[in-house]
């Protein structure tokens, strides 16, 4: 998603309050969305002090144009045990509105959320989709579906608008969502949480944030590399696939032709028989590729997305130390952070998953590129032995069937090589991962602040 200013839109109601790129909500409610906990964005943005807000349950800043499929959807992640992220726009006190990218978790016995100004063109995205879910709720509103229906009618608009612009499902979007909104804030919150002289729980807090944040962008290098290279194959791949499958065309033509010959030569008619059973295999071999790659891609997005969410939890953490340093906030706030460790913690687990994940998926990738590269190889022994046999006994015969099948193996055959050359590096792209370094660092932030 590209970096937009965000546009003015259908839910424009009273003013829209100044949010900076660096301003971080935050909130933490019970298992039914009351709010237990708060910070000093989430009160001034909000209009309302942070008396008002704790034991107000979140709908507080609902704005009446939120499409109800919207929170039906975060709900279903939640109630789910997983986090979400969504585009909000929230009603201020005094009537107005901002718009807010919130990613949700849960936590043992509630729910934690960060929220960031958006800053891409998925909020423009969004518009339109909550737009189009929104009149259709209204319809169903009118055809006299009750509350729940509504949601549930608002839910599906929603996943089908976003399939309609490209995206395979609301996880696809959500992933790319943050991601986006995460690649274009890049340092920016770190760097404005930064207090060179900070001692003490605020320093162990921003120091633990910094080295987080080191790993985190090491690790989103390598993946960038990885996600390219990836990309490259599973387009070798299916080029080789298609080119394969349209050989085999010439191939089943060329064995009906050998057929019509067996009584004069049968050893003929005996290797076209059998000729294509090698090229068969190669065909199975570059699907499990393909499925290769596309889990492959899965775990990619995955990982890209967990790490925007643990570095959006650590930035919050630093947000919560720059403000007990500046005095902006009670020391007792940075007893929020723990509750941050705790959900980028989680995240960290995840991404060990998924980096052992990827790393058998490299390694199966170079067997089965060699799996299919070596039935091509014995492939085109057998198509070498045809001619051979063609030309000997039924030169005239099959004039018409011995240069399509040159061709098609010849074209084939530079396909796989690309796709060897590629498979080499897939190799020593296994994917570092110090996980055991990150929960360290996390564990240093635990400061112990009573709340
Ligand atoms: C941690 C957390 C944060 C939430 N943040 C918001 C928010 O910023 N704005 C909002 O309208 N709803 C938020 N919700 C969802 C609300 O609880 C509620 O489902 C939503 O406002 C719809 O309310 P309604 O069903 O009464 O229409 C949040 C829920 C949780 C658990």
């Amino acid at each position: 998603m590209k970096h937009a200013s965000p546009q003015p839109g259908s839910m424009q109601s009273g003013s829209e309050p100044v949010m900076g790129p660096t301003d971080l909500f935050f909130s933490t409610t019970d298992r039914r969305g009351v709010i237990r906990q708060g910070n000093s964005v989430f009160a001034r943005v909000s209009g309302y002090p942070l008396e008002h807000l704790l034991d107000a349950p979140h709908n507080i800043v609902r704005h009446p144009e939120m499409p109800a499929g919207a929170f039906r959807l975060m709900w279903d992640y939640l109630e789910a045990d997983r986090t979400v992220a969504t585009y909000v726009c929230n009603l201020t006190a005094d009537g107005g509105q901002y718009w807010v990218c919130a990613v949700v978790s849960p936590l043992d016995d509630g729910f934690l959320s960060v929220r960031v100004a958006p800053m891409t063109t998925g909020l423009t995205l969004v518009r339109e989709v909550y737009d189009e879910a929104l009149a259709i709720e209204r319809d169903a509103t009118t055809g006299g579906k009750n509350r729940r229906q509504v949601a549930e009618i608002g839910r599906a608009a929603i996943v089908a608008a976003l399939q309609r612009r490209g995206f395979a499902d609301y996880d696809a979007f959500m992933q790319a969502a943050l991601v986006g909104e995460r690649t274009t804030r890049q340092s920016l919150t770190l760097t404005a949480h930064q207090r060179p002289d900070a001692t003490g729980e605020v320093a162990r807090i921003l120091d633990g944030t910094r080295e987080v944040a080191l790993v985190l962008e090491d690790l989103v290098r390598s993946l960038t590399t990885y996600q390219k290279l990836s990309a490259e194959l599973a387009k070798a791949t299916e080029g080789t696939l298609a080119l394969t499958q349209q050989m085999a065309a010439s191939v089943t033509a060329a064995q009906q032709a050998s057929a019509s010959v067996a009584d004069r030569a049968p050893v003929l008619a005996n290797v076209a028989a059998v000729m294509s059973a090698p090229m068969t295999a190669a065909v199975d071999d570059l699907r499990d590729l393909s499925q290769t790659f596309q889990r492959l891609h899965h775990s990619i997005n995955d990982m890209r997305f967990q790490i925007a969410l643990a570095a959006t939890y650590t930035d919050m953490a630093s947000g919560f130390a720059a403000e007990a340093w500046d005095g902006r906030a009670p020391l007792e706030s940075l007893s929020a952070v723990p509750l941050l460790v705790d959900v980028a913690d989680a995240c960290v687990t995840d991404m060990a998953h998924q980096v052992r994940q990827v790393n058998s998926d490299l390694h199966a990738v170079s067997a089965l590129v060699r799996a299919s590269i070596d039935q091509l190889e014995e492939f085109r022994r057998m198509i070498g032995r045809w001619r051979q046999l063609t030309l000997r006994h039924a030169a005239t015969a099959l004039a018409d069937q011995v240069e399509p099948v040159d061709a098609a193996v010849a074209r084939t055959w530079l396909s796989t090589e690309r796709l060897v050359q590629l498979s080499q590096r897939s190799t020593d792209a296994i994917l570092p991962f110090d996980d055991a370094a990150l929960h360290r660092h996390l564990a240093s932030m635990r400061v112990n602040v009573a709340g």
